[in-house]
Formats: structure tokens, sequence, C-alpha cells
């Protein structure tokens, strides 16, 4: 009997880890304690911003790496509910939205993960899942719906779709002051959204981010160790060689954002990191586009033997019981344009897929959310160390790192979002959010 169940046990070890141990719907959450967060919404105010006479009696303590913290305990709130509402560091509110999202944060680790279990009530009342739909208008498939702050969203043409999302910025010190200032390093003028927002056509025509480099239309966040002129101006990057030494010498951000639209439908986040842009790292997201880049037609839509469907209509919105992403090997079936279309016919312009996401970018594969009854429970886990040491932190117990969280709520994007100042993330070690040790 005793030899049986040994044999039993090794045949389990063979089959891999024990399931249960890194699966984290399988920890008593109950026993962990939970950390509250007032997120808060942030407006305009880049680090350009900080710098600046228009930051009272902070501009010069920024400048010399001062903590936000040091003046800013407790003023979460306070700058939330203020900014949101427009005035100079938001030019263009967004009616009737909120100030602040509080954040439910508990964390636990074992020898391989770091588990998060965050928890949230939504804005809206439904789930932020749709992202980059397209609808048939009798002829052709055009972009359909957007994120908030789109004209056509703001004048009522279309409905707000954009994915909802939570984003974690990590560092292990080697980001001179992300201890002490958080995002904000990462957040200048030039970029989508913020103010002197720089053309398509002036980036696109940039010989380092343009067409004959990164191939960018847009600029989004970067380090100022990565620009050569004190105001680290988006236009104005070091070399390539340069760039790739601080790359080397691990001074970049982690940055992982789970994704309620891309991601979520497979159980991941996605992974990136913050250099001299907002880059993925090497391998392949779980997401692609669905739309083919020369006939402008989706490239797959729902299996209707799988489904019931092959597409959805605007009434599905929101409808709980009807898949949203097309997940390529779970209810997806090769485009077929011949397939009778009817006007207001709408489909996903991005394909999902767990089996396509490769490498150091797959690293995320347990993020899981729900959404039930106005809240969102989301359920994440990171190997501590993930083996990719070229473009993600490594983490080990009883390390103290700082991690910037931020989640988009409600359909938007870019600066809409709501942020944390940076947090201290122990594992196992006492810190802002510590990480409880399993045994
Ligand atoms: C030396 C103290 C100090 C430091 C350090 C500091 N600030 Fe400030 N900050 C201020 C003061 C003072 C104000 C003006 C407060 C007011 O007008 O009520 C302000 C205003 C702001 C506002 C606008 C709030 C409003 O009510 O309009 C934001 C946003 C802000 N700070 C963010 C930050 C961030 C982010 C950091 C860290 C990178 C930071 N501050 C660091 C002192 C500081």
């Amino acid at each position: 009997m005793r030899n049986k169940t040994v044999a039993l046990l090794g045949a389990v070890a063979l089959m891999g880890e024990p399931a249960l141990a890194a699966d984290p719907a399988a920890i008593d959450w109950s026993k962990i304690p939970a950390k509250s967060i007032t997120l808060f919404y942030p407006g305009q105010s880049t680090y350009d911003w900080l710098l600046s006479p228009d930051h009272k009696k902070g501009d010069k303590q920024v400048a010399q790496g001062k903590a936000c913290l040091s003046c800013h305990e407790g003023d979460e709130a306070d700058i939330g509910n203020k900014l949101v509402k427009g005035g100079a560091l938001e030019p263009t509110p967004i009616t009737g939205k909120n100030g602040t999202l509080p954040l439910s944060v508990q964390a636990a680790h074992d020898k391989e993960f770091v588990y998060f279990r965050m928890q949230w009530k939504s804005q809206m009342n439904r789930e932020g899942r749709m992202h980059d739909y397209v609808r048939f208008d009798g002829k052709e498939w055009k972009s359909y719906g957007s994120y908030r702050s789109h004209e056509k969203v703001r004048s009522g043409a279309e409905p707000p779709l954009y994915e909802d999302r939570v984003a974690i910025m990590l560092d292990d010190g080697k980001v001179e002051r992300f201890a002490q200032q958080g995002c904000w390093l990462t957040c200048h003028n030039g970029m989508r959204d913020a103010p002197k927002m720089a053309s398509k056509d002036a980036v696109k025509k940039h010989p380092f981010l343009g067409d004959a480099g990164m191939k960018k239309d847009e600029v989004l966040k970067y380090l100022a160790i990565t620009r050569s002129d004190a105001e680290a101006s988006w236009d104005k990057p070091k070399s390539a060689e340069e760039i790739a030494k601080l790359k080397a010498a691990g001074q970049f951000l982690d940055l992982m954002q789970w994704r309620t639209a891309r991601s979520n439908p497979v159980g991941m986040a996605d992974d990136g990191y913050v250099l001299e842009f907002r880059l993925f790292d090497a391998g392949a997201n779980p997401f692609a586009s669905n739309i083919d880049g020369k006939t402008k037609l989706p490239k797959y839509m729902f299996d209707a033997g799988k489904t019931g469907f092959k597409a959805l209509r605007a009434e599905d919105i929101g409808n709980a019981a009807k898949p949203a992403a097309v997940v390529r090997e779970e209810n997806a079936a090769p485009f077929d344009p011949n397939a009778g279309w009817k006007e207001g016919d709408i489909l996903p312009g991005r394909l999902i897929s767990r089996a396509d996401a490769k490498g150091s970018a797959a690293d995320n594969d347990y993020a899981k959310g729900t959404w039930k009854d106005g809240a969102y429970t989301l359920l994440w886990r990171r190997k501590l160390d993930t083996g990719n040491p070229a473009d993600d932190k490594i983490m080990k117990a009883g390390g103290v790192y700082t991690i910037g969280i931020a989640v988009h709520d409600d359909n938007v994007t870019t600066r809409y979002h709501f942020v944390s100042f940076p947090l201290s993330l122990g594992i196992g070690a006492d810190a802002n959010i510590k990480a409880v040790t399993l045994n």
C-alpha cells in the first residue's frame, strides 16, 4: 500500500510541479492581509510639469530626487478629485469620471512565484472587455467604438469600447529615483495625450523613432536617461549603442499589463519594459491583429459551430454570456467574406491566443480577472526569477522592490487612468505591500 502511494506520488511529480502549489486560486486569501491603496487621477502631471514653477514648492525638490510622498502623503483623493474635473492639468475632462479608484491588494509568495489578488469596483456596470472592434456597414468593415476620450465616443456617435487594464511597473533599485518618484519618471511632454504631443508626421520622420528606425508614429513612455538633453525631450534619444548599454545594466523598468480584452480571455497578462520607449519583451504576445493589412477584412470570425454565432451585434455589448474575444485555438474560424454578413455585425480587431504567446513576452501565464456585480477580482502570478533578465526584473525571497500600479477603468486609455505613488513590495520582507510567505 505504502509503495503504491509512493509510486503514485512519483507519477504526479513526473507530470510536473504539483498543480495546486502554483495555482493562485488555491491560496486561502482570507488569511492574507489586504492593503487598501487609493489610486488617483493624474491628468497631465508629466515629469516636465513636476519640474516647472507651476508645481509650486515642489519643482526644485523633485529635480533633486525628493520623494512625492514626502510632501503628498494622504493627498491622493484631493489630487485625483480635483484634477479629474478639469483645469490646467486636465484640458479635456471626461464628464462624470471618478477621481479615485480604491484598490485592495493582497500578495503572497513561495519559492517560485509572487501572487497578487487585486479587487476594485468598476465605474461602469459592465466589463470593459471589448477593444478595437470592426463593424460591417453593408459594404466594408470599419473601426467601431473607442476609448472614452475619443471624439466619436464623446459625441455619442459610437459606444465606449476599450479594454480595462491593470498595469504593474516594477524596479529592483537599478532605475535611479523610481523608488521616490515612481511612474512619473516615464511620463513626458510629447507623449500621446500629454502636453505638446508629437504629431504622427513628426514621429514618422524622426530618424530613430520613425519609419527609418523603430517604425513608430507616436511617443509612449520612456526614461529620461535614454535622452541626450537636460529636458529629456522625446526627439533627442541617445544612440542605440548607449541605450543597449543601459538595458544590459538593468536600467529599465518592468511593465506588465493585464488586459481585459487582449490577455484575460486566455488567462494571461502581457510583459513589457520601459526604456527608450514602452516596448514588449522578446517573444510574442497573446494578442495580434485580426485585420488583414491588404484587404482590410477580418482574418478570423467566431466559429458558429462552437459559439452559436459568427459575429456579435451592438445589442450584445455587456452580455457576459457571450464571448467577446476571438481566441484562435478555442472559438475561431477563418473569416469567410461570403458568409452572408449583415449591416451591424461586429467582430474583434484582435486575435487572442495563448498558444501563440512565446518567450519572455509570455511570462505572465496566469492572470485571470472576473467581473461580477460591479467589481473586478484579479488573480495574478509572476515567477520571481523568470529566467529572462534581459527584459525582466528578477526578484528573490527576502528582497524589497518598488512597484507602481495603474488601473485603466471605464474604457479609457493613456492619461485617463488611475495611478499610485511608488510603493515598496517585499517578498516575505516588510514593505508597503508585503508578499506573505506561503508554507
Ligand atoms: C517638496 C514637496 C513636494 C514634492 C517632493 C512633490 N510635490 Fe507635488 N506639490 C507640492 C505642492 C506644495 C503642491 C501644490 C499643492 C496645492 O496647490 O495644493 C503640489 C502639487 C502637486 C500636484 C497638483 C495637485 C493640485 O492640487 O493641483 C500634483 C499632481 C503633484 N504635486 C504631484 C507630485 C508628484 C507626482 C511628485 C513626485 C514626483 C510630487 N508632486 C512631489 C509639493 C511637492
